[in-house]
């Protein structure tokens, strides 16, 4: 269906699906950038999803959570933890998801291994936190495997005669490793997690998580649906009426959704210029609101935008500048966007590595245990190892900082800058998760483009549940 539209700036033809913020769109500023950007950032990758309702049950319905469980978490690529959480041969942690529990090994220098977290004795837990020692030693009867899986140690073996060792090593899930992201599959037919991922490893290779480190990590029980936690960080729809100190500094309506495959999908935001709802900014409050509300980069003195120049130039530079200084990398071919804008990808169901030069953030929602109504929210910051190894700094594994109940985000002081935001978000979720409760129609109307992502995740979880349940 074509109709006419007129815009403030043009006449144009639009169809559906196909219609955009009349403002100019984040393709359009690329074209301002004082350096060239790299071409999987200007080129647009979006597919109309059609326009239907969604069911409210896909959030509510224990039947729809049970399919999601069944169908869905045993088939796919899960981040379960970085390479550096368990550097050391014996280092190990655990990665919980719905009914399953998986320990995750470093059994030698160049491997990484996870099992399924249950003595193959009475099936307690082998262990239930983050650890290190040279065997894996379950606590109620003293069950013990060696790291690498095989059987180390019987209990009262005269009482056990009908125990084969080789028979009775810890089943494995698999493991495979991108970026130092250590992910787990439960589904041994699953496709190799590059191909899961394609394109990210393509697009990602410039900015080289893998030779990052993490440096933060907080988690948070939220009172809602996973997908409504997860959903409140897919669009930049929201950022209008939510987060309005951001709006000097980012251009949210007019903001770039792409669509690929059905594993990863990206929003780009622009940070440098005002949201399209905000009008008569000028360019030294965009710089200062960048520098004290972004968290993108705290600068020391107050920065001046020489007259006739744009904030946004002027910022990619200073971070240019303060990162080549602190990290010792070269920045100069470095475009603005991949300095400043706020570059959010996601992998199917739940991963989501921010791409770009800055610190990259990292979020991970699922379930909380077994539950439709409550999820767990983590984010972390990973930061680029210094240029020159001498000067790289010893790295010790960071604990996770749990947020109890009462606290906010804002309490997690090292979130520098951005605890508030995810707490304007935090406050919204209770309401959607009991809103959709009462929700007469028993649906909800995404927008065409802004929400296409929420589509996108809808149909590739609809494409699990179609293959039926698998059990591991
Ligand atoms: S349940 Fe593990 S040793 Fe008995
Ligand atoms: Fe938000």
């Amino acid at each position: 269906m074509s109709e006419i539209k007129q815009t403030k700036h043009k006449l144009e033809i639009v169809k559906n699906g196909q219609d955009r913020s009349p403002d100019t769109s984040y393709t359009e500023y690329l074209s301002q950038d004082s350096k060239k950007v790299p071409d999987f950032m200007v080129e647009e990758n979006f597919e109309y999803l059609g326009s239907d309702d969604i069911d409210t049950s896909r959030y509510i319905s224990r039947e729809f959570f049970e399919k999601e469980k069944e169908c869905m978490w045993t088939r796919v690529w899960q981040f379960a933890c970085r390479v550096e959480d368990i550097p050391e041969v014996g280092d190990s942690l655990v990665y919980d998801i719905l009914d399953w529990s998986f320990l995750i090994v470093r059994s030698d220098e160049n491997t990484i291994k996870a099992f399924y977290n249950s003595c193959l004795h009475r099936g307690r837990r082998i262990k239930t936190e983050r650890g290190f020692g040279n065997q894996l030693e379950c606590p109620f009867h003293g069950f013990c495997w060696h790291l690498d899986g095989s059987l180390k140690f019987t209990p009262a073996p005269w009482d056990f005669a009908h125990i084969k060792d080789k028979d009775f090593s810890l089943p494995e899930v698999r493991v495979e490793i991108w970026q130092g992201f250590v992910f787990i599959n439960m589904d041994d037919n699953a496709v190799p997690l590059e191909e899961y991922l394609a394109p990210i490893p393509e697009h990602h290779k410039r900015w080289d998580l893998g030779n990052c480190k993490k440096v933060i990590h907080v988690s948070k029980v939220v009172p809602g649906n996973w997908k409504t936690v997860q959903e409140a960080f897919m669009e930049s729809f929201h950022a209008t009426l939510i987060h309005p100190e951001i709006l000097p500094f980012q251009a949210d309506e007019n903001a770039r959704y792409d669509l690929y495959g059905d594993h990863m999908n990206r929003n780009i935001a622009l940070t440098g210029k005002p949201s399209p709802n905000l009008k008569n900014v000028d360019e030294q409050e965009i710089l200062d609101t960048i520098f004290y509300g972004s968290g993108r980069m705290a600068a020391d003195d107050k920065i001046i935008v020489p007259e006739g120049e744009e904030a946004r130039k002027v910022a990619a530079q200073a971070m240019r500048e303060a990162f080549a200084a602190a990290d010792g990398h070269d920045y100069s071919d470095a475009s603005d966007a991949e300095m400043l804008d706020a570059i959010v990808y996601n992998v199917f169901p739940n991963f989501s590595p921010w791409g770009g030069f800055p610190k990259n953030l990292i979020y991970r929602f699922r379930p909380n245990g077994n539950r439709e109504d409550s999820a767990i929210m983590e984010a972390m910051f990973l930061q680029r190892n210094h240029k020159d190894p001498e000067k790289q700094e010893p790295y010790e594994p960071i604990p996770i900082h749990y947020l109890s109940e009462d606290e906010n985000w804002e309490d997690a002081e090292e979130l520098t800058g951005i605890g508030y935001i995810f707490d304007q978000d935090m406050g919204n979720i209770p309401e959607v998760e009991r809103g959709i409760r009462t929700n007469k129609r028993g649906k909800l109307t995404y927008a065409n483009y802004q929400e296409s992502r929420l589509r996108h995740w809808h149909r590739t979880i609809d494409k699990y549940i179609a293959k039926g349940p698998f059990k591991p």
